[in-house]
């Protein structure tokens, strides 16, 4: 891999934070064959809830000596950080959680606590991004049209502070072509989980039965990115690059359709965070029913701060919509029996992490559910 004489120098910086990341750049670059390092115009860090990184991760965090060289967001936390007491997190998880995010801020993140930072912060159709948290990977990629590889949260975080990313994989168009079409009915969110299952490192293009909103596409590519090494998608005649190849002659089709089945004591919406279209879809289909199930929304601060007036209906109906975290990351839900989503990605994750069984539902009736009781 070429490297240009300052990033020799960096590499043999006596800054041991600028070194060893990287060091872990040009490793990475190596085992891929990339043939050379390319500037990156933002980063986003995933990983960074107490729950997954600990004291270890933490001790480590607050060792590096350096600051982002991009914009660079982080990832939801392990609580919402003004309402954890009521998610029943104790306080010494809420302090170390606080003393991580405040590591971030001093290496120069910008905060947002959010696997959504496309809803926030613009990103462009073609710049080079180095992203870890696969569900925003694969929106970046496929819905935005930007160029990036699924980071790990450490190089990601390497990515940041040097400013640039091994050039390979996503970042060359040629690897961005479909490789197998795929026709999809039924839930979105259902159909991605069950496609990863048999479409690891493909490019799948998939075509619609019906028109299909945004919000469904970001259900279905978490989904996808979850049960299967799946980083991009194209959908015919909506996400930007559909028409750049020739159509895959290999061809599939998928009902999107999931058989669990547990009785529900939580219903958990905002996997991947929600955005405020469907915040605001959440309120019509509630409509004016009380909710008489524990009902959790998860999006970001700034959804929330701008939806003041639809997030004060939807919780005076007796639902809660918290920030900052989410229903796998926080261990919030272990103390409920049965949860049920409108996400492959929750329901793939949730026994797995949480320990809790799960249900699956599409959103229409995840909040029948939650308001017949
Ligand atoms: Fe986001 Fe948490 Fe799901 S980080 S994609 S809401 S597992």
């Amino acid at each position: 891999m070429h490297l240009t004489k300052e990033e020799e120098r960096l590499l043999d910086s006596e800054n041991e934070t600028i070194s060893e990341c990287m060091r872990i750049l040009v490793t990475l670059g190596k085992f891929f064959d990339a043939d050379r390092l390319i500037d990156i115009k933002s980063a986003h860090i995933s990983g960074i809830s107490y729950a997954n990184i600990k004291d270890e991760g933490l001790e480590w965090l607050k060792s590096l000596k350096a600051r982002f060289k991009v914009p660079t967001t982080i990832n939801p936390a392990g609580m919402d950080m003004e309402r954890w007491r009521e998610m029943g997190i104790d306080h010494n998880f809420y302090l170390k959680q606080k003393e991580i995010i405040e590591t971030f801020k001093r290496l120069g993140a910008e905060t947002l606590l959010t696997c959504t930072p496309y809803y926030i912060k613009k990103v462009e159709f073609g710049e080079h991004i180095a992203w870890s948290e696969s569900s925003a990977v694969v929106y970046a990629n496929s819905i935005l049209g930007a160029m990036t590889n699924k980071e790990s949260g450490i190089s990601a975080l390497a990515a940041a502070i040097i400013g640039k990313t091994p050039n390979y994989g996503l970042h060359i168009k040629e690897n961005r072509m479909p490789t197998i079409l795929v026709k999809v009915k039924g839930d979105l969110s259902a159909a991605g989980y069950i496609a990863g299952e048999s479409l690891s490192n493909e490019v799948p293009y998939f075509v619609f039965d019906r028109k299909v909103a945004k919000w469904e596409l970001k259900l279905l590519g978490a989904s996808l990115a979850s049960t299967g090494n799946v980083s991009m998608f194209h959908a015919e005649g909506i996400t930007p690059e559909w028409r750049d190849f020739e159509k895959p002659k290999e061809k599939i089709e998928i009902e999107g359709k999931l058989d669990f089945d547990c009785d529900p004591d939580l219903i958990a919406i905002g996997c991947p965070h929600v955005s405020d279209d469907e915040l605001k879809l959440i309120l019509d289909l509630i409509g004016e029913k009380r909710v008489k199930k524990e009902l959790w929304i998860f999006t970001s601060r700034d959804i929330v701060n701008r939806n003041r007036k639809i997030v004060e209906k939807i919780e005076r109906l007796g639902a809660k919509v918290f920030c900052d975290t989410c229903i796998v990351v926080s261990t919030a839900c272990e103390k409920y029996d049965c949860v049920l989503v409108n996400s492959g990605k929750a329901l793939h994750y949730l026994p797995k992490l949480r320990g809790v069984e799960v249900s699956f539902s599409d959103l229409k009736r995840c909040l029948e559910v939650a308001t017949d009781g």
